[in-house]
Formats: C-alpha cells, structure tokens, sequence
C-alpha cells in the first residue's frame, strides 16, 4: 500500500479553500484505507462508508469542493487499488461512455473479481441501490412482456427494444418463453453491443433481430405492441427525449405502450455512481415524465409512472 501522504495529496490541495469540504473527503479517505487494508467492506460497514460517501457530497453540492477533484481522487485511488474491479470499470469507459453493454450485463449477472482481495469491492457495488434497481428493471421487463403476451388473443406480439445493449434481458425471457410467437426487434448505436448481444441471443435468431443503429436516426416502423427503452432516457436532454418518445410512438400500434425507464431523484447511490464512477445521469420527478410525455403530444389519461421496488428507477407508460 502506497504511503498515506501520497494518498492524501489532493485533499491537501484543498486545505487553504475551506476546513470542511478538506474534513469530509479525509474522513472519506482514512476509512477506505482503513477497509482497503482488510481486505475489503463487509456488509456490516456498507452504511458507515455510504454515510461518508454522502458527506462529500453534500461538500461538493455546497460548493466545498469541487467534483473534478474529488474525481481526480476517485481516479487516484482507484488506479492504485482497485484494478478490474466493476469501480474501475465504470470508471475507465472502455467504449467512451458511460453504461455500456459489458457493465450492464457485469451488473446482470452479478461478476465478481477473481481476487478475493478485490472481491468485496464488487460486493459492495452490487449492493448499490443504483444496481439492485438495474436488476429489477430487467425483471419489469419481464413481467411486461408477460402481460402482453396474455393479452395478444393468439396474434404474434411485436416488441421493439431501443437500445437493446448485452439484450440478456430478451435472451432469458425467451429461454423462459420457448415455441412463443413473439418477435424483437432489438436497436443499438455500439456495434459491440450488437456482436455481444446477438451471440446471446443466437438461440432465438429467427425471432429476434437486431440493427445497429442510431434511435434518434432510424427505428423499423412496423407497428409494436411494445415499445420498451431503459438506460437511454436518462442519458438525454429534455429536447431528445420529447424527439425519441415522439418518434417511438409513431412506430407503436394503437392499444399499444411505450415504456421508458429513468432514474428517479432516490437513488441513494448518486453520490457514489457520480464522484466514484464519473457516471452522470438525468435523474427525473414523476411529474417531469409526465409533462415530457404530454410534450409529445400523449394525453394526460394516456400516461402512468411507475416504479420498481427500489423506487430508484421510474417507468413511464405511455398508452397509443
Ligand atoms: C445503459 S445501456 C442499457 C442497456 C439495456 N437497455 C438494459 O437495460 O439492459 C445503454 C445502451 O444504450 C445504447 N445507446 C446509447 N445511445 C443510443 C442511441 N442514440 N441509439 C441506440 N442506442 C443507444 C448504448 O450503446 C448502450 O448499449
């Protein structure tokens, strides 16, 4: 372990700006280096840690200290002790963007660094609010695609997936639902995303498609009984999202619904998502969804927010 002065440069940088904001990011520091050195959080010291990470930002959000420093400590920090780890993959953006298909799906599937030294830092970014809901949104999906599915009176149900990524979400419900007549079609920007998630759903290659391809540029337009999109929403300004929300409701069938997932304002695991992920969302009120959905032209009695039991992420229905 390198020498705790070498660690603590960058709060030093801070000392003559202001006595707290230097105080919340040492607290911070001396109790990662406190769990560094055995080997790990366990759960039992998961609230005290959260409890700091909050501190400092709380400091960052009164304007004690700035969010390129405490990411410049994050990146520090992270570069000496945490290599491979879920934190350093969120930070090091392997495809330049933040939530690409490898976290997601690392996030699905719950991976774990193969260094048991290493592994309780995995545990604990599970363990975030901010994952637990990712998982949960798969299992909304999920039970959408069953209730549409018992209500298709023996048509083929028609769902578009926009910005599909590791698509592990489709893959697992189909393995559930053999020999149905559902068809995706399944869009991505990331040819990665693409390769990765049409090897997983190889099985199903007659039923579900995928295009890489922009959604804010190109949608099939085939007429969905389902239009589905999580993790894009929240990575848009209002303006895209009022263009996309538009132009996916021009592709589904009347009696249809759109569902968009975004993050909601609890989400407990912003600070650390932000100052040790460098992992910004727009994270939006019931009543912002509301009134984007009406933007684009739906009816007040046509929309419906909902949540999953984490109450982080939001989905927003929005009835054709
Ligand atoms: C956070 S992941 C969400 C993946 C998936 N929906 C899920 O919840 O498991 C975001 C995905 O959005 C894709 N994406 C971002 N902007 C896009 C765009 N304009 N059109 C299509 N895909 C886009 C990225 O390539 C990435 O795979």
């Amino acid at each position: 372990m390198p020498p705790a002065a070498v660690l603590e440069r960058p709060i030093e940088r801070h000392a003559s700006r202001s006595k707290s904001a230097p105080s919340a990011l040492s607290v911070l520091d001396s109790e990662l280096h406190e769990l560094i050195s055995t080997g790990g959080p366990l759960p039992a010291d998961y609230a005290s840690l959260n409890q700091k990470l909050r501190a400092v930002g709380d400091a960052v959000r009164a304007s004690l200290l700035s969010k390129p420093e405490v990411l410049a400590y994050a990146r520090d920090l992270t570069a000496r002790h945490f290599t491979g780890t879920l934190q350093a993959q969120a930070l090091e953006r392997k495809y330049g963007y933040s939530g690409d298909f490898e976290i997601i799906d690392a996030i699905y599937r719950q991976t774990l660094h193969r260094d048991p030294a290493l592994r309780r830092w995995d545990l604990f970014f599970h363990a975030q609010a901010a994952p637990v809901a990712v998982r949960n949104r798969k299992a909304w999906f999920h039970r959408l695609l069953d209730d549409h599915l018992a209500t298709k009176e023996g048509k083929p149900l028609r769902v578009l997936d926009v910005a599909s990524g590791p698509a592990r979400d489709v893959r697992e419900w189909m393995l559930d639902h053999p020999g149905e007549e559902v068809f995706f079609d399944c869009i991505d920007a990331d040819i990665h995303a693409i390769d990765h998630a049409r090897k997983l759903c190889a099985p199903f290659i007659d039923r579900v498609e995928f295009h890489h391809r922009n959604a804010m540029r190109f949608l099939p337009a085939k007429g969905y009984d389902l239009v589905w999109s999580a993790g894009l929403f929240d990575y848009l300004m209002d303006r895209s999202f009022v263009f996309l929300l538009k132009s996916l409701l021009a592709v589904t069938r009347i009696g249809g619904e759109v569902v968009i997932g975004n993050f909601s304002p609890f989400n407990p695991s912003r600070d650390y998502m932000e100052l040790l992920g460098d992992w910004v969302l727009y994270h939006r009120t019931e009543r912002q969804l509301i009134e984007l959905a009406r933007e684009a032209g739906a009816p007040a009695d046509a929309i419906q927010v909902e949540w999953e039991p984490e109450g982080v992420n939001y989905f927003l229905h929005v009835r054709r």
